[in-house]
């Protein structure tokens, strides 16, 4: 019964994906504030993003002034399906979440991906102002499993929104629209495993 409506779930996702849905990347500056702590320009090398592969997005940060603490980031995660994009709800700190920037950096522990410290981008608080460049090193996109795994291919716009947790003022908003697909898209039923 659960597998029978899954699948039908899973054909309409399909159906919305492979045949309406197909988003050219787009990283979009979202704020009007004139306060902004960072900006961000950037491209996606590989797209549509496939799962499992890689990413490389050379990417320029501009931090104005140094952060310290006090920042929350807001994020929304939204997925296309026929005409309108709907959010994903936050699942185990996954998905549209809120979280504390720095505490979130945090788990880093001061040691960086290598792709970051190759390119000497700063990956944990505090950061200091200055121009940081991301060089275009890969990035693995690992395979997702399970039965909810059809989630992850399809057309996604993500919004982060840094917001000053003390005044409440947002600082920054930047969205990305991207499309992932299976690696293995020439036969869709290799998606769900069956
Ligand atoms: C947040 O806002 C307060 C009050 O305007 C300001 O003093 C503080 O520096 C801000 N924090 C950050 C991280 O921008």
């Amino acid at each position: 019964m659960c597998r029978k409506m899954m699948f039908n779930l899973a054909v309409i996702v399909l159906c919305a994906n492979g045949y309406l849905g197909y988003t050219p990347f787009r990283l979009t500056d979202c704020t009007s504030s004139p306060n902004r702590v960072v900006t961000v320009s950037g491209r996606l090398l590989d797209h549509p993003v496939r799962i499992p592969g890689h990413v490389r997005a050379p990417t320029t940060v501009v931090i104005h002034r140094p952060v310290n603490s006090g920042i929350r980031l807001d994020v929304t995660v939204e997925k296309f399906i026929f005409f309108d994009y709907f959010a994903l709800p936050c699942v185990s700190r996954v998905g549209s979440c809120s979280y504390d920037a720095c505490e979130l950096l945090g788990r880093y522990d001061n040691k960086c991906p290598g792709q970051l410290r190759d390119s000497s981008f700063p990956c944990t608080c505090p950061f200091r102002d200055g121009e940081y460049n991301l060089q275009a090193f890969p990035f693995n996109v690992p395979n997702v499993r399970g039965p909810w795994s059809f989630l992850a291919y399809g057309d996604f716009r993500v919004t982060g929104r840094l917001v000053n947790i003390t005044s409440g003022e947002e600082v920054n908003c930047y969205s990305v629209e991207f499309t992932v697909q299976s690696a293995a898209i020439s036969s869709p039923w290799s998606l769900w495993g069956w």
